[in-house]
């Protein structure tokens, strides 16, 4: 078969990566023992089996206990180095990271030692790997928009680290216009604009993270479906979603993969590209998400591989020059 060849070897980007979602279980109990944090887990394989998901919230729970290990700047910078050793095995060109900050800043964690660290990483990935990469630094929505005001305060002498912002965490409840007013303040700061909108949360969050957050990227986007008047936007303003297979069917967004709707959204005509989300927890970096893919939804073949690895690379936030050189 020649179609998992192409998917593992096409150049490709990873544009929907939290970096503290590719934290190993066994990397979390080396930094743990390194820093002296005392784990609710007695062993790698108890935390594994604990990774049993029931919706998005039930997840971020153990996420954000997992990323309680990192203090040093070297626990950052050594997270995201595995992630790049594993996105160049992948195949990966350039992957654009998403951080959360307030998750270590509400633990004591200087946002310095966070953007040393990962920045420290995306240079060596590129020098050592050959693996470009980009940061945007995600504003967690169930946090106040007062506390997103602080952390951009925290992070403007940091502004030439990061490409842009996102917004993730609990969706439902915590709609787009929450962070209308961050929103505009960053975009007058020339940082470019992508939010976590139509995972658990309506359709009407997609509009409204267009329309009133200005967004350039939808992240997940998968509820789109639901309005076929925004599913005609999306296609005719080609914005891309970044979709993540394996962490909806791990979310229950989808009850299996055969029963996702990425091949009909490329039908549709979306600008839409795969990504792995939080790939230590969900059971695949970017070239598992691929091929179970493929191998679940029957319309996926060799021209639709092209077409996602395309749009990856036309959707990033890389200089032209690199793009043109990738396609
Ligand atoms: N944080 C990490 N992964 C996330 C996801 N899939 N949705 C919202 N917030 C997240
Ligand atoms: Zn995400």
């Amino acid at each position: 078969e020649r179609l998992p060849e192409l998917l593992r070897t096409m150049p490709k980007t990873e544009l929907h990566l939290h970096i503290e979602g590719s934290l190993e279980p066994e990397l979390i109990f080396q930094l743990a023992q390194r820093n002296g944090v005392k784990l609710a887990y007695p062993s790698v394989e108890a935390l594994r089996k604990a990774y049993a998901f029931t919706d998005l919230q039930s997840f971020l729970d153990i996420y954000y206990a997992g990323a309680s290990v990192l203090l040093k700047e070297e626990d950052f910078f050594d997270m995201a180095m595995a992630y790049f050793r594993r996105a160049k095995a992948d195949n990966v060109v350039h992957a654009e990271l998403f951080f959360d900050p307030q998750t270590h800043t509400e633990r004591g964690v200087s946002f310095e030692t966070v953007v040393k660290g990962l920045t420290r990483a995306c240079e060596t990935a590129k020098r050592e790997l050959g693996v470009s990469s980009l940061l945007i630094m995600c504003f967690l929505r169930h946090l106040s928009e007062e506390a997103a005001f602080a952390t951009l305060e925290d992070a403007l002498p940091w502004r030439s680290h990061f490409v842009g912002v996102g917004l993730d965490s609990g969706e439902r409840g915590n709609p787009p216009e929450k962070f209308a007013r961050v929103y505009a303040k960053c975009r007058e700061l020339g940082l470019r604009l992508v939010a976590h909108a139509g995972e658990e949360g309506p359709a009407e969050y997609i509009w409204n993270a267009l329309d009133v957050l200005k967004v350039e990227r939808i992240d997940h986007g998968v509820r789109c479906v639901e309005d076929p008047k925004l599913v005609q936007r999306l296609a005719a303003e080609q914005v891309p979603l970044t979709v993540c297979p394996l962490s909806n069917v791990k979310l229950c967004v989808f009850k299996t993969l055969d029963q996702h709707n990425l091949a009909s959204l490329l039908d549709a005509g979306l600008c839409v590209t795969v990504n792995s989300d939080d790939p230590a927890y969900f059971g695949g970096y970017i070239n598992q998400n691929f091929l179970e893919t493929f191998d679940s939804l029957p319309a996926l073949g060799a021209r639709e591989a092209y077409q996602l690895a395309l749009n990856s690379i036309d959707a990033s936030f890389a200089p032209a020059v690199d793009k043109q050189a990738w396609r």
